[in-house]
């Protein structure tokens, strides 16, 4: 059933001007708040915009992505939560080893832009994104708008928005971009046996 929906899935950009049902709805944050995160911190807030005033408001602040994302009835924007351990700082820091030494001297706003990257709300999209499928509804991941004008209108605090999902029923046949074939993307134990 999950091959069937992710062989399904590609993303959408023009949208039917049909309401999503708040039943459907209801759904799909279900399917991400089920969602696993590291030490089930679950450091995000999911943003549900219906307002058709508010979503012009945020298709402004993307990049190139307006035309489209006017026109959907639904954006989910995944919040990430700045510091969910205060004492740790930004997560970031302890995942290279190699460099925690530069790090640690690092200014703490670029560490912040590092670990919003880092960040895990792509795992609840993702569930998203499906459960959305399952109901004949096409999305679009949207990274590509500036984070804090996005944050500042809808009133964060101590979140970033991180993501932008924009959801809607497609105008047109879903139809899947080729992807890389197994082998060469999949290495099993090392990642190339004759170096070793
Ligand atoms: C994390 C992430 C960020 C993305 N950001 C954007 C974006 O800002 N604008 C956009 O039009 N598409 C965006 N996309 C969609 C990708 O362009 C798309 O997934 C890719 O071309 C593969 O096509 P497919 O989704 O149809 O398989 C994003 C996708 C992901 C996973």
């Amino acid at each position: 059933m999950i091959l069937e929906l992710l062989k399904e899935r590609c993303s959408v950009r023009a949208f039917t001007d049909t309401m999503i049902p708040q039943q459907i709805i209801d759904y799909i944050l279900e399917c991400g708040r089920l969602s696993p995160s590291g030490g089930n911190e679950q450091p995000w807030k999911f943003g549900v915009v219906t307002n058709k005033v508010l979503i012009e408001r945020i298709a402004e602040m993307t990049y190139y992505n307006k035309s489209w994302i006017v026109k959907a009835p639904l954006l989910i924007v995944l919040c990430t939560q700045l510091f969910p351990d205060e004492a740790k700082g930004p997560i970031i820091k302890g995942r290279f080893p190699s460099l925690t030494e530069k790090l640690a001297k690092a200014d703490e706003q670029l560490c912040l832009c590092l670990n919003m990257e880092e960040h895990q709300v792509k795992i609840p999209g993702t569930h998203m994104v499906l459960a959305a499928l399952e109901h004949g509804i096409g999305s679009t991941w949207v990274s590509y708008f500036n984070c804090e004008d996005v944050s500042r209108i809808l009133g964060l605090k101590g979140y970033i928005a991180s993501q932008i999902l924009a959801f809607g029923y497609p105008v047109e046949k879903m139809k899947q971009k080729p992807k890389k074939k197994p082998e060469d993307i999949i290495f099993y134990n090392y990642f190339n046996e004759e170096d070793m």
